[in-house]
């Protein structure tokens, strides 16, 4: 690529984008190789099903690769036996400089009960933009539209303030 056709790439890549843009939802059913010894959903599995949709939003927004620096505030509500249809929601809460936080949703729909989707889970984690060498990249601000949107947006400063103090706070980062 000409150094001309490389600058208005990345001016293209750097255009403030709205959070709708890389919202994700997938699906996927408990199976009995996916639940721990008392039958419900295994925690580690659930992580790699946020993990995987996390990292297409993270990915749809910045256009780069994208790679997982953190997850927290990962909460379980409600077990999810086999069965269970899940469906999981990311959405890029906020964008950083390389990093953005991405909100994860999971709901779960019981198929032998009538009480409808529960919420399972919630969590947030951090990835940032890499180039091949594995450097952090700047990624384009996200437009958070709606007023849940902007909700997060604001309380994805917040965390990553605790964070930051939290980090400095402690020895082992
Ligand atoms: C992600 C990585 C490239 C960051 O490199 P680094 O030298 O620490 O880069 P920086 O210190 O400049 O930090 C880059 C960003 O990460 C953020 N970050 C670093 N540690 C963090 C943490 N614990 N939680 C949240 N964000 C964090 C920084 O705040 C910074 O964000 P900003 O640019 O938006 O301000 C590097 O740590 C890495 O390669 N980690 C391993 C990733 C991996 O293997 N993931 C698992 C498999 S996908």
């Amino acid at each position: 690529m000409q150094k001309t056709d490389e600058k208005m790439h990345d001016a293209a890549d750097m255009q403030p984008k709205p959070v709708k843009d890389s919202v994700v939802v997938t699906r996927d059913i408990v199976h009995p190789s996916d639940v721990n010894a008392h039958g419900i959903v295994f925690g580690g599995y659930m992580m790699s099903l946020l993990d995987k949709a996390a990292c297409i939003a993270a990915f749809t927004h910045a256009g780069k690769k994208v790679t997982t620096v953190a997850m927290d505030g990962i909460r379980f509500f409600k077990p999810a036996k086999v069965g269970t249809i899940l469906t999981i929601r990311a959405s890029v809460n906020r964008v950083f400089n390389s990093s953005m936080e991405i909100g994860l949703k999971v709901m779960g729909l019981d198929q032998l009960s009538s009480e409808g989707e529960q919420l399972i889970c919630r969590a947030y984690m951090t990835f940032v933009a890499v180039d091949a060498e594995g450097h952090a990249l700047a990624v384009a601000p996200v437009v958070p539209e709606t007023p849940d949107e902007i909700r997060r947006y604001n309380e994805a400063l917040v965390r990553r303030e605790a964070r930051i103090a939290l980090s400095k706070s402690l020895t082992a980062r």
